[in-house]
């Protein structure tokens, strides 16, 4: 990543720089977590990691605190997306009552009636029209509820949309909470003066959708590990015949490049050796280890082999920083999990800083058992890939600098 991106990120004010005794704040957080059918809440990490803002804000005598999220991609009002599901999670989590308004106006109302320090919760935001389109009138709206506009969505900083942009050019004030700070903070620190060696181990299922983060990782890091699915494209430009593997055929003569450009960069790859590998994921009877290079007639790669585990151990072990961003194979499934989790509790036995990107990589290390054994585990996916792509984050640009 270029320095300067990081950098200006890192010099954004905090709620801490700024006095908020007596302000109405409004704070733009990330609840969009995942539940099952029947409501109940699977991963509650995201409510947890923004807890330290919102008693922040409590604790330092804000007249009211107005919390603002959105809840999944609902097309428009829709029962199932409200924000009422994780009220009273919320509430427990914080310890105290939490007043709910259905919309703006409803928010202002109980603003004027509360006491003081009192907490409430607007609706899922994206029930209105111009979240996503960053509507001027909707940011005016939302700034109208507050003095001081706090930024702790990390996870949805990539998104450029009314409460977590429009909405600063028009607040008083503008500062990012105590988590999008933390989460800056540990990017900085494996990206731009990390210590050395830095390793990237980088899996998920498809090529495309870490080529960016290819090509700008190879300024910052020493070696990368490439597993997961888009491994198989990496080994077919080897000349390895992937059977039924998972491969972009598309995208075979761009991993040759990305290969050749690491050569030129001095970038170590390195690549699974062998692969546990099946006919059929969901009535997996048939399951077979053997080199890469190998894979059975009709069979598919699906996770790493065994060998290939000690060997990315070894990698882990002589490194000082590393990233993971991506499972290395179909972990959600028992007999192909191995491969991930071990790389896992590899990370756990070093004593190197270690980053883990949101999304399935932070629930495939939750599932080995390692989430406390992790330097940092980041609360956003989609925008933890960004970073890694060394963009600069829309809703980082709007605050103010230090
Ligand atoms: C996420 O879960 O990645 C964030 O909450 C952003 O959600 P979105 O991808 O629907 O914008």
């Amino acid at each position: 990543m270029k320095e300067a991106g990081i950098e200006l990120m890192k010099n954004t004010k905090s709620v801490r720089d700024i006095d908020i005794q007596g302000k109405r704040v409004l704070i733009r957080v990330d609840f969009n977590v995942p539940m099952d059918e029947d409501f109940d809440i699977s991963d509650d990490t995201r409510i947890r990691e923004a807890l330290p803002t919102i008693n922040y804000c409590i604790d330092n005598h804000a007249k009211n605190i107005v919390l603002v999220s959105h809840l999944g991609r609902p097309k428009e009002r829709d029962w199932q997306f409200s924000l009422k599901h994780v009220l009273k999670r919320v509430e427990r989590l914080l310890g105290r009552d939490i007043a709910f308004g259905q919309n703006i106006e409803d928010v202002q109302k109980l603003q004027e009636q509360s006491s003081d320090g009192a907490v409430i919760l607007l609706e899922n935001i994206r029930f209105y029209e111009g979240e996503e389109k960053n509507s001027k009138e909707l940011s005016s709206k939302l700034a109208s509820l507050c003095d001081v506009y706090v930024n702790d969505a990390f996870g949805t900083s990539h998104r450029a949309h009314a409460s977590t942009c429009g909405i600063a050019e028009f607040a008083k004030e503008r500062v990012a909470g105590l988590l999008l700070k933390k989460e800056i903070d540990s990017f900085a620190k494996a990206m731009t003066n990390p210590l050395k060696p830095v390793l990237l181990i980088v899996g998920g299922s498809k090529v495309s959708s870490k080529l960016a983060l290819l090509y700008n990782i190879l300024n910052v890091v020493d070696k990368i590990i490439i597993g997961g699915a888009m491994s198989n494209t990496f080994l077919k430009a080897c000349g390895f015949d992937m059977q039924k593997s998972l491969v972009e055929d598309n995208l075979v003569a761009e991993a040759r490049k990305i290969l050749e450009h690491a050569r030129e960069k001095n970038v170590k790859i390195y690549l699974p050796v062998d692969v546990v590998s099946t006919d059929n994921i969901k009535e997996h009877h048939n399951i077979k280890i053997t080199p890469a290079q190998d894979v059975p007639e009709g069979f598919m790669a699906v996770d790493m082999g065994p060998a290939t585990s000690k060997l990315f151990s070894e990698v882990v072990r002589d490194s000082q920083t590393i990233i993971w961003n991506g499972p290395l194979g179909v972990y959600e499934i028992q007999a192909f999990s191995r491969g991930t989790f071990n790389l896992a509790h590899a990370l756990s036995d070093t004593y190197a800083f270690s980053l883990i990107g949101g999304g399935d990589t932070a629930d495939a290390i939750d599932k080995a058992g390692e989430r406390d054994n992790m330097s940092f585990i980041s609360t956003g996916g989609g925008a933890s890939l960004e970073l890694l792509e060394g963009k600069v984050l829309p809703a980082f640009e709007v605050l103010e600098r230090k």
